[in-house]
């Protein structure tokens, strides 16, 4: 019984674990050239669109977080794409 209860804890632990928040971009996680240059791509291709395509220098990174997990849903990005834009965007802003 006490096995039961003790999988049913990790079962549950590992569902929440794997939930959507995960995926929610919180620092940077590809740094290769090619996913810097797709990330550059996307950025320029869907942050003109209701605005003037901003400065990157405009946040740190971590106001990039915050100011992408706005953004990125306006853009229609999927969890791959804002990752990219946020690294590309934290690649080039000097802070
Ligand atoms: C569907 C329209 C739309 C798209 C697409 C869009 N934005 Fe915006 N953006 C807005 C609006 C509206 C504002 C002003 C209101 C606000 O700040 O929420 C804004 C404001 C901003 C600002 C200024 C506010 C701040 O926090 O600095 C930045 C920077 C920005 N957007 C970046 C981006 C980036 C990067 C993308 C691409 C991932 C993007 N936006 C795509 C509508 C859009």
């Amino acid at each position: 019984m006490k096995k039961l209860v003790l999988s049913m804890i990790l079962g549950f632990a590992f569902m929440v674990s794997c939930g959507p928040k995960s995926t929610a971009v919180s620092g940077p996680k590809f740094t290769s050239a090619e996913h810097l240059a797709q990330g550059k791509t996307v950025f320029e291709n869907s942050c003109n669109r209701c605005h003037k395509l901003p400065d990157p220098a405009k946040h740190d990174d971590q106001g990039w977080i915050k100011t992408l997990s706005r953004m990125a849903p306006k853009a229609k990005l999927n969890d791959e794409q804002h990752q990219m834009v946020y690294d590309y965007l934290i690649s080039v802003n000097k802070k």
